[in-house]
Order: structure tokens, then C-alpha cells, then sequence
């Protein structure tokens, strides 16, 4: 089932009565989530990701706007009649019951013709749990299990019902790194076994791009981009989305379009664009270096980490903001070629970007 939102709008009546403003939680969002994919959603916190899927999923009403799954409008349809499996932050599993119960649970407020009976409700129960890999632990209560057991518990108890969509709203934060790992790549694997369309709410952009099919970019409210991972990764929209994704971050550097060439400082770093005499920011990934004795940019050379599959180059550049050093990532077999503490490097064009200085959209004209 495909999602897709029109115009959604969600705003909160400010909580200290002394301030009239509103808080715009999701600012006129305009999106479609296509059938069968998992699409990562992704921002700062308090961007607004829990009210999206609130909305979606109908505990939350829109201030404005439509919500549509396929051709039906369901903006003024109560939860439990969506067809939405939630999995929340903290599982919210109850305490006294067992697991069996726990993800029982949905099946019992079954109506009418949905009612299901006894065995209909224990096989159900029964192909959930086998799922996410839990029929050892059916009789235990939920304190009788690890962080990661619980977490299953719950998507179990979201996927019992069939939902027509899974909504999972930070599912991981609270499992150490191992088992999270290992967590979203079940959590792939079981969307990927059921087809079922998901939205995967997280603040980690790594974990984002690495199990989404697409992923929505987010902050204040406002949808930045949507996209395939490496598409957004390879094509940011504007400076936010940039910096939001990639570890270690993009350098930005404060620099000049002079006669169509990209200036740092007083070093050319790209010659040829189509662009204006103008200022902007520089965007260069950490992969975007290639280490040269004659390179186009010079820097000062600070410390030299060495991680195995590559080596990364901490320097100093006085046009770089928004951070210390400037950091580039080389492969480890290539020879490092340093003088007076100076380090030079050439850019890769696919690796850099121009934003423009105010609006911070990304401009066209390298490549
Ligand atoms: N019921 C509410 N009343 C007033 N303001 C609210 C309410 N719920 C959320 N907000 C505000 O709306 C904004 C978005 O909140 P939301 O919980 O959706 O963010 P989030 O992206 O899920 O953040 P996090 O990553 O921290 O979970 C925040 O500024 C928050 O304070
Ligand atoms: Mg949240």
C-alpha cells in the first residue's frame, strides 16, 4: 500500500501560555511512500518525526491537510480502523503479561466479522513470534528479557495484526551497538520477507541510509529531501541535507566563484564553472582529497590517524566552518608527502559542492 501525504500540517499551541507563537511540529509536507519500500525518516531531534507518524497513524490530527493510503482518504479515520502496526520508542510492553499475551494482545480487539477464534489467534501469534525469531521465549514476562528480546516482542505485536503498514519510531535507540546492528538488519530482512510498506523513524543517519530503500531529510518541521540513500548522498539538495549525512561530515569552507573559478582562499581549488562572480560555501566529502605535493589546496597538517583500510588526514584551513579541522580520508597505501608541516591536496569534482551563502541551496555548474 502506497502512502502519501498532501499539505500535512501539524501545529501545537505554544505549552508556556506566555508566548502566543506556535510550534509547527510538520510544515505543509507533500510526499508519497511508495508501495512495498522502507523509507527512513530522518532528522534533528524534536524535527518533527514522531508527530509525522503519529499523524500517519492517527493518534495525532492534522492542523491541515490529507493523508491518503492508496486511493483513500483515511485523514479522519480513527487508529484502529488504519491498519497500522506502531512500534514505539520504549516497546511499551505490558509488565504482567507474557510474551504470548503481549503480542496476543492487538488480536483480542478484534470485532465482528474480524473476530478471530482461539487457534486462529495462536497461529497468528505463532507466525509473528517466528518472525522476529522469539518462540523460545513465549512464556517469559517481558522484565525476563534482554533490551533486544524486547524490542522484537514488540514489532511482533505491530506485525500480528497484518498491518497494511508498519510505523517504527526510533526502534533501536535503546539497544547497545552490537545488538543494533544486528536489530535493523532483521528488521530489513522481515520488511523485506512481507513486503509490508515501512517508515523508520531515526536520528542516525548512518542507520537511516544503510537499510532504506529511500529516505526523507527533515528539520524544523520541513521536508529537505527525499530520495534513494546514495542519491542523496551523492546530490544534497542543500547545505543541511549535506551536512547531515556522512560520517566524518563534509568541510565547508567559506570561498569565491571568481571568473568561473572556485577560489579558498587564495588557492583555486576548481576551474570552470558557469557561475556569477560570487561568495559561497565550499562542500568537499572527506573522500573528496587526493593527496599532492603540487595539489590545488594547502593546509596545515595536524595529525595523521591511521584506521586501517584508510588513513585520515586531520588539518587546519583558516576559511573552514562550522568545525576544527578540516578531515580527509585517503586510502592507506598512499604515501604521504608532507613538507613544513604543510599538507596539499586536489579536489575531486564529484566529491565537491557549491551552496549558495544565503539560501544554502546547492548550485549547479560543477560536473
Ligand atoms: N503535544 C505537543 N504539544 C506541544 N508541542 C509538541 C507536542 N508534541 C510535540 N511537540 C513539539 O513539536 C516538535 C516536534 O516534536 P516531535 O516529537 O515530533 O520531534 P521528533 O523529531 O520526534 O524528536 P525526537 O528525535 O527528539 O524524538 C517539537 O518542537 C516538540 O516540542
Ligand atoms: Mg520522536
Amino acid at each position: 500500500m502506497k502512502v502519501v501525504l498532501e499539505h500535512l500540517t501539524k501545529r501545537f499551541p505554544n505549552r508556556n501560555k506566555k508566548i502566543h507563537t506556535e510550534v509547527v511540529a510538520v510544515s505543509d509536507f507533500n510526499v508519497e511512500i511508495p508501495d512495498g519500500q522502507l523509507v527512513g525518516l530522518l532528522g534533528p531531534s524534536g524535527c518533527g518525526k514522531s508527530t509525522a507518524l503519529n499523524l500517519i497513524c492517527g493518534l495525532e490530527t492534522p492542523t491541515e491537510g490529507k493523508i491518503y493510503f492508496d486511493a483513500d482518504d483515511v485523514t479522519e479515520l480513527p487508529p484502529e480502523k488504519r491498519g497500522v502496526g506502531m512500534v514505539f520508542q520504549n516497546y511499551a510492553l505490558y509488565p504482567h503479561l507474557t510474551v504470548r499475551k503481549n503480542i496476543m494482545f492487538p488480536l483480542q480487539n478484534f470485532k465482528g466479522e474480524d473476530k478471530l477464534t482461539k487457534e486462529q489467534m495462536n497461529e497468528r501469534v505463532m507466525e509473528a513470534a517466528k518472525l522476529v525469531q522469539i518462540e523460545e521465549l513465549m512464556d517469559r514476562k517481558p522484565s525476563e528479557m534482554s533490551g533486544g528480546q524486547q524490542q522484537r516482542v514488540a514489532i511482533a505485536r505491530a506485525l500480528v495484526k497484518m498491518p497494511r503498514l508498519l510505523l517504527l519510531d526510533e526502534p533501536l535507540s535503546n539497544l547497545d551497538a552490537r545488538l543494533r546492528l544486528q536489530t535493523r538488519e532483521e528488521i530489513r530482512r522481515i520488511q523485506k520477507e512481507t513486503h509490508i510498506t515501512t517508515v523508520f523513524v531515526t536520528h542516525d543517519q548512518e542507520e537511516a541510509m544503510s537499510i532504506s530503500d529511500f529516505i526523507i531529510v527533515m528539520k524544523d518541521g520541513v521536508l529537505h529531501q527525499m530520495g534513494k540513500p546514495q542519491d542523496v548522498y551523492d546530490r544534497p539538495a542543500n547545505l543541511f541535507v549535506a551536512k547531515f549525512l556522512g560520517t566524518p561530515p563534509i568541510n565547508v569552507f567559506a570561498g569565491e566563484v571568481k571568473k568561473g573559478d572556485v577560489y579558498i582562499g587564495a588557492d583555486c581549488i576548481y576551474r570552470g564553472t558557469k557561475l556569477e562572480d560570487r561568495e559561497v560555501w565550499v562542500g568537499i566529502r572527506p573522500e573528496g582529497f587526493i593527496l599532492k605535493k603540487d595539489g590545488a589546496l594547502t593546509c596545515d597538517l595536524k595529525a595523521v590517524e591511521v584506521m586501517g583500510r584508510d588513513t585520515s588526514i586531520v588539518c587546519e584551513n583558516e576559511a573552514l566552518t562550522g568545525q576544527p579541522t578540516v578531515r580527509a580520508i585517503i586510502p592507506a597505501e598512499t604515501p604521504l608527502e608532507t613538507k613544513g608541516g604543510k599538507v596539499r591536496f586536489d579536489i575531486k569534482p564529484a566529491k565537491l559542492y557549491l551552496f549558495d551563502k544565503q539560501t544554502e541551496e546547492v548550485l549547479e555548474g560543477i560536473r
